[in-house]
Order: structure tokens, then C-alpha cells, then sequence
């Protein structure tokens, strides 16, 4: 039964609870409002958010810009589907293709959709342009790669808890390990029907693994060799949240198709991009793809703003900076603790690696981060992913890093 005389915490989770699908299982805090870099709970607590929604709140919860953006829009028309031609869709395209130096981008919604349109296109190009036989294209991913939960994405996972019992999967999948230059060239030389090579630049999901300096450049220049398409799932990593507009932009390399999500909208709803010169875009023909959302107004006028607040503010510079900041700090927790046994990170996308303790793990220290005001969510069990929005200021980074600091401290006594 739900208590309905008080609507605080515990009645809105009792409410998910009942009613919802039990497909997440978030940390106990309800939130009821956000700006900038704090969110604040249903009886008014206030949070650091250390989260941003999975990297998709870069710019900051309410970005007055974007906001603008979205209300001025919504308010003219918010969505015309692709039957019809709209004024905001050209200017977008034109803005981020030019940007981000590719002849032409696909919108779509969710990041996932945007992993399947590169997937899609890659096989398309390995048909039309490499000459793979009809059916035998192939896409190889990375073990511990996390691009959603779509059939596609979970037929490519290496992780049982996404993918086991939900079989049969997609045919034409490889998969070899992350940050190993062999291994990819070792399957890219012995299969002449591989179309693409589909990797985050820093894995996310799966527990922010950063690969060896030197990595991406070999990967650029196997998949020139091999003539197989470069495809940089830029959804968390892109988007200033590693220090650079985009993770690759580290080693210089330029993939052959780019996916981007999650900021693209500073988290207002859900926009995803696919980028890519014409000998690859120019395969789909109209009528093969699409989405009755992709590249609707409203999205086109958000994405075009979120992109602006990040240039215009130079967000990389700051979350380069704060990052800094925040692996100085945690590097010298680690000094005084045995709880931490890995600090690693590029930007302001971090995470520490917790060592076993007694019966603890990272869920139990994220419930005491947050009740000491910081929300952070764990991932495999052990590793704490800190992501900010990228808004944070160095004296707001210390306040958040004392929180951090005190909490596991208070572990060690
Ligand atoms: C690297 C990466 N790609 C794709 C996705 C999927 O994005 P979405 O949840 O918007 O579908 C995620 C989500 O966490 C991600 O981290």
C-alpha cells in the first residue's frame, strides 16, 4: 500500500516501485529541481551532482541559453516530422557539419539510435563502396563496449548482465579486447569482409578506462589500412567532457562516421547525431532510414544552443582544468586511504576504483556520498564514475573533493 498523506522521498519511490518497471535501480534520492552544477531533492536537500545525467547535462541543469532556445522554439512549432521540410533542420546541419568537418550529419534521438544509424551506414558503405559480398559484412567492437540496450547493442556487449537471456542475437558481430593494437590488426587482416570498427575513445559505462596514449592514432591508421570505417561512439566522451570537444581530438584522429548524444541537447531531450563524409552518408537512400523525431525543430534550435554554450563558454578548457584539480585531489586521498586502488580519468570524466572492504562497495559509499550531499553512481560494483557538469568552478571542485575526501575517510577509522 502507498501512503499517500505525505508526498516526500520515500512515497515517490514506493510510487516507481509499484508502478514502474523494475529495470533500474537508482540510488535512493528524489529530485526535484536542478541548476548549474546542484540538484535539489523533494524536502529541499541540495546535491553536488556528480552524475550530470551521464554526461548529458555538460552545459549544466537549466542552461538559461538552451532553456531560451527550447521555450522560443516549442513555442513556434516543436516537431513537423521528415514529410515535410522545416527552417530550423538546414541551419542546424550546416552549423554542425561545419564544425565538426564532415559533409553531412543523420539526427536522430537517443544515443542508441545513433550507435544503430552508424551500424547501418557502415554496412550499407561495405556493400556499396567496399564490394563485401551481400550479407557477410561484419562490425567489430571492444569487450566492456556500453553503446545501450537495443538488440544491436546488447548482441555486441561482452557483459552477461546486459545481453543474457535476450538472445537470439545480431549476426555479424566481432568482438576482441579494448586497447590492444593486435588484436585489431590481428582481425582486420585475416577478414576482407569487415566494414567497420565501432569504439568509445574512453570507455564509460565501462568503468571510464582510458587506453594507452598512441591508441586511436593506430586504430586510425589500421582502419585506413584495411579500408574499414573508423566509427567513434563520442556519445559520453564528446562534447568538451573529456578536455577537448571530442575524446579523439586528444591524439588528432578523425573518424570516418562520429556519433554524438547525450550534451548535444545540454540534457533537455533526447537529440543524437550521426557525422560522415558523402561517399558513406550518400549510401542511404530516402525512404532506408529514418525517425519520425530525427531532426525535428525544437531539437535542431536546443542542439544548435547546447552546441554554443559549450564553444562559447570553452567548456573543454574548464573541464580540463577541473579535472586536473579533481585527479590531484583524489591521487592524494588515495595516499592517505588503503580504499582507493586506481584514480583515472581524462577531463571531467573520472572514477575511482574502490578495493574490497568488509561487506561494503561502491553502492554503499555512494549512498554516504549522497547523504553528505554529493550524488555519484557506481558502476561493476567497485568503480565510482565522477562526472560534473562541466560549469564547475576550483572552489566548487574542492567543496565536492572535501566531501569526497571526509567521506571516505571517515571509512578508514
Ligand atoms: C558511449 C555511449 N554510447 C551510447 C549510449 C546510449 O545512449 P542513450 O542512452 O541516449 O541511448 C551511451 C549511454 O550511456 C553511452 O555511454
Amino acid at each position: 500500500m502507498i501512503a499517500t498523506e505525505v508526498k516526500d522521498s520515500q512515497y515517490f519511490i514506493e510510487l516507481e516501485h509499484h508502478f514502474g518497471a523494475h529495470n533500474y535501480h537508482p540510488i535512493p534520492v528524489v529530485i526535484e529541481k536542478g541548476e548549474g552544477i546542484f540538484v535539489w531533492d523533494v524536502e529541499g536537500k541540495q546535491y553536488f551532482d556528480f552524475l550530470s545525467a551521464y554526461s548529458a547535462v555538460n552545459q549544466g541543469h537549466g542552461h538559461p541559453k538552451i532553456i531560451e532556445a527550447l521555450t522560443s522554439q516549442a513555442s513556434k512549432i516543436a516537431l513537423t516530422s521528415r514529410a515535410f521540410h522545416n527552417n530550423r533542420l538546414g541551419e542546424y546541419e550546416k552549423f554542425i557539419t561545419e564544425y565538426f568537418g564532415f559533409d553531412k550529419v543523420l539526427p536522430m534521438n537517443t544515443g542508441v539510435e545513433g550507435g544503430e544509424t552508424a551500424i547501418k551506414l557502415a554496412r550499407r558503405w561495405g556493400y556499396t563502396v567496399k564490394q563485401i559480398p551481400e550479407n557477410q559484412a561484419k562490425i567489430v567492437f571492444v569487450e566492456g563496449n556500453f553503446w545501450g540496450r537495443t538488440m544491436a547493442a546488447i548482441s555486441s556487449s561482452s557483459d552477461p548482465s546486459s545481453y543474457a537471456g535476450f538472445g537470439p542475437f545480431m549476426p555479424g558481430f566481432g568482438l576482441i579486447p579494448y586497447n590492444d593494437i593486435d588484436a585489431l590488426e590481428n582481425i582486420l587482416a585475416s577478414d576482407p569482409h569487415i566494414a567497420g570498427f565501432m569504439f568509445e575513445p574512453i570507455q564509460g559505462e565501462a568503468g571510464v578506462v582510458v587506453p594507452e596514449a598512441g591508441y586511436l592514432q593506430k586504430v586510425r591508421e589500421l582502419c585506413t589500412k584495411y579500408k574499414v570505417l573508423m566509427i567513434a561512439d563520442e556519445v559520453q566522451t564528446g562534447l568538451c567532457r573529456t578536455g577537448k570537444m571530442l575524446a579523439c581530438d586528444h591524439e588528432g584522429v578523425k573518424p570516418d562516421i562520429l556519433i554524438l548524444g547525450k550534451a548535444l541537447s545540454g540534457g533537455l531531450l533526447p537529440i543524437s547525431a550521426v557525422l560522415a563524409n558523402d561517399e558513406i552518408m550518400l549510401t542511404i537512400k530516402p525512404g532506408e532510414h529514418g525517425s519520425t523525431y530525427g531532426g525535428n525543430p525544437l531539437a535542431c534550435a536546443v542542439a544548435t544552443s547546447s552546441l554554443k554554450v559549450l564553444i562559447d563558454e570553452n567548456l573543454a578548457e574548464n573541464a580540463e582544468k577541473m579535472g586536473v584539480i579533481f585527479r590531484e585531489r583524489m591521487n592524494a586521498l588515495m595516499a592517505k586511504t588503503n580504499l582507493i586502488s586506481a584514480v583515472r580519468g581524462k577531463g571531467l570524466l573520472n572514477a575511482i576504483v574502490i578495493k574490497p572492504f568488509g561487506n561494503k562497495s561502491g553502492w554503499d559509499i555512494c549512498l554516504m556520498l549522497k547523504e553528505n550531499g554529493l550524488l555519484a553512481k557506481q558502476t561493476h560494483g567497485d568503480i565510482i564514475r565522477f562526472a560534473p557538469p562541466l560549469t564547475i568552478n576550483a572552489s566548487q571542485m574542492h567543496e565536492a573533493c572535501d566531501i569526497i575526501e571526509s567521506t571516505l575517510l571517515s571509512l578508514n577509522k
